[in-house]
């Protein structure tokens, strides 16, 4: 299963970049204001720090909603760099825009996922990735982690090459589960990662045997 890293924390991915597993970074329009990147230029300048960083597919998604200007921003987008990936959200229009950057070879992620069937049509319009938000389900109380193994099964019964991008990952078993149900691909917070190296045995352990090393030293 591919790592991502879901923000636009330059001090974050370069955190996990240095840890060397790092496949790519996803970004959204709501988490580069957090970082205070405002203005196009700005917002451009930004996405290029971040593919100096990660040598892996960063999303950087589009603020139109109408097919000539997704088409317009995304190819100013793609022009900036050969790992950036656009971001197309889940609407009508979106659908022939992912069909427009499959077609010229761009690569693609839609975004805003909530259920099979939006999965299904990404796929045909050609999108390189689809993210269906689980903690976004889970949060009022739909399973998330159901909608990305029924994606599986689709994308599986038809030799779907899009791959799924399980993001609005909450938590350290969000990556697990999604690992178990086979999504090909994870985004979260950074701590979502270091929380699989936990285990208070695994901690424990090395206390004793650095006690016992000391010892006979
Ligand atoms: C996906 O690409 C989104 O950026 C992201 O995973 C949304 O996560 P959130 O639900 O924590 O905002």
């Amino acid at each position: 299963m591919k790592f991502f890293i879901d923000t636009a924390n330059l001090e974050g991915i370069k955190e996990a970049q240095d840890l060397g597993i790092l496949d790519g970074v996803t970004t959204n329009p709501s988490l580069m204001a957090k970082e205070g990147i405002t203005g196009q230029q700005n917002i451009l300048d930004h996405y290029l720090k971040i593919c100096e960083i990660s040598d892996g597919d960063v999303s950087a998604e589009v603020i139109s909603t109408d097919f000539d200007g997704m088409v317009k921003e995304g190819e100013i987008l793609a022009a900036l760099h050969p790992n950036i990936v656009v971001k197309i959200p889940m609407v009508k229009d979106g659908i022939k825009a992912l069909k427009y950057f499959s077609d010229k070879g761009i690569k693609t992620n839609c975004t805003l996922i909530f259920t099979a069937g939006q999965a299904l049509l990404a796929a045909k319009a050609g999108a390189t990735y689809v993210s269906p938000f689980i903690g976004r389900l889970d949060d009022i109380g739909y399973d998330g982690i159901e909608l990305i193994a029924q994606i599986r099964v689709i994308f599986d019964n038809y030799l779907f090459e899009t791959e799924i991008l399980a993001a609005s990952i909450r938590n350290t078993m969000h990556v697990i589960r999604c690992a178990e149900v086979g999504s090909d691909v994870m985004t979260g917070p950074l701590s979502s990662i270091l929380g699989l190296l936990k285990h208070p045995l695994t901690e424990s352990g090395l206390a004793q045997f650095l006690a016992d090393h000391a010892k006979g030293n």
